[in-house]
């Protein structure tokens, strides 16, 4: 096959994408595809166009990209592509809106609500601790956990460095105590459940793609009846959704709520391929390689 690698383009996560997208291109010369890789520029529908590939392999993350612009566009070319399409991209993109769909079928998520960034001046919009992140970001771009001891939200501290700087909106959610899970759905099915211990702080930017900032525990040691919601809670997502391919959900767990401290937090329909990466590490527990997991995705692409 001819495949198309989309990465890089102008989203904050440009370098995870190329970083992703070049392991995914070795991966697919491996297999024996031709690849082409393009960092996604403004006249990337001409270059498809000109290039004409069998199959595209989506590996860009963040906004556009992951947002369901890109897929659109791709819907309108009439080529096929990997991951979720339009819709489920659109809507997944945007933490607020996932909570819409998900909410009303049982799978329990964070309350709060989306608080123009400016209103922060004013004082917390909720009682701490509580989070502040962008609506549409990944990698943990521009989150901030506000405790006790932090002085966001202290109108004494606005010209402090702090999420509100970047964006306009923002979600503020309680903060959810215990630990960061995380569950890769492949076709439709759970692939395991992941425990991130980052060894300082929470698991932002750095802890993700630092190597050795943070333990990843794969299948994580947690009671059998929190494993099991967690990944029927990943696959129900994922199909409510509408989602194709692969997906990771993320999860918060407060153990001295057992089994009602699992709270979904978001799917991520374009989740990572880079060497530190959550999806490759559980489909490699599962048995499938890097490789096998490349073409397991581009196999679901043209089913
Ligand atoms: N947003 C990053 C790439 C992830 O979900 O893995
Ligand atoms: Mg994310």
């Amino acid at each position: 096959l001819h495949v198309a690698v989309l990465m890089g383009g102008w989203s904050n996560e440009r370098q995870v994408s190329l970083t992703s997208g070049a392991g995914i291109a070795a991966a697919l010369r491996r297999i024996g595809h031709k690849v082409t890789e393009i960092d996604m520029d403004r006249d990337v529908a001409l270059r498809l166009r000109e290039i004409a590939p069998d199959v595209v392999f989506n590996a860009l993350h963040g906004t556009p990209g992951e947002d369901g612009t890109v897929q659109g566009m791709l819907d309108l070319m009439g080529l096929r592509y990997t991951h979720s399409g339009l819709t489920a991209s659109a809507i997944a993109i945007d933490k607020q809106l996932t909570k819409a769909i998900l909410a009303p079928r049982g799978i329990r998520m964070p309350g709060g609500h989306v608080v123009k960034s400016a209103s922060l001046h004013d004082g917390d919009p909720l009682p701490r601790p509580y989070v502040l992140k962008p609506v549409n970001e990944g990698s943990s771009v521009g989150v901030a956990i506000v405790t006790d001891a932090s002085n966001y939200g202290n109108p004494i501290a606005h010209s402090a460095e702090g999420p509100w700087q970047q964006f306009d909106e923002l979600l503020a959610e309680p903060f959810i105590a215990g630990k960061e899970l995380t569950v890769a759905v492949l076709d439709g099915e759970a692939l395991a459940v992941t425990e991130l211990m980052p060894t300082q702080g929470f698991y932002d930017y750095d802890a993700k793609y630092t190597d050795g900032l943070t333990v990843h525990q794969c299948p994580a040691e947690l009671p059998a009846d929190v494993t099991q919601a967690a990944m029927k809670m990943a696959v129900d997502a994922h199909i409510a959704l509408g989602c194709c391919g692969a997906t990771r959900s993320d999860f918060r767990y407060d153990p001295a709520q057992g089994l009602a401290g699992l709270y979904l937090l978001e799917v991520n329909t374009q989740p990572g391929m880079t060497p530190l990466s959550l999806v490759p590490e559980q489909a490699k527990y599962r048995g499938i390689d890097y490789d096998a997991l490349v073409a397991r995705i581009v196999a679901s692409a043209l089913a």
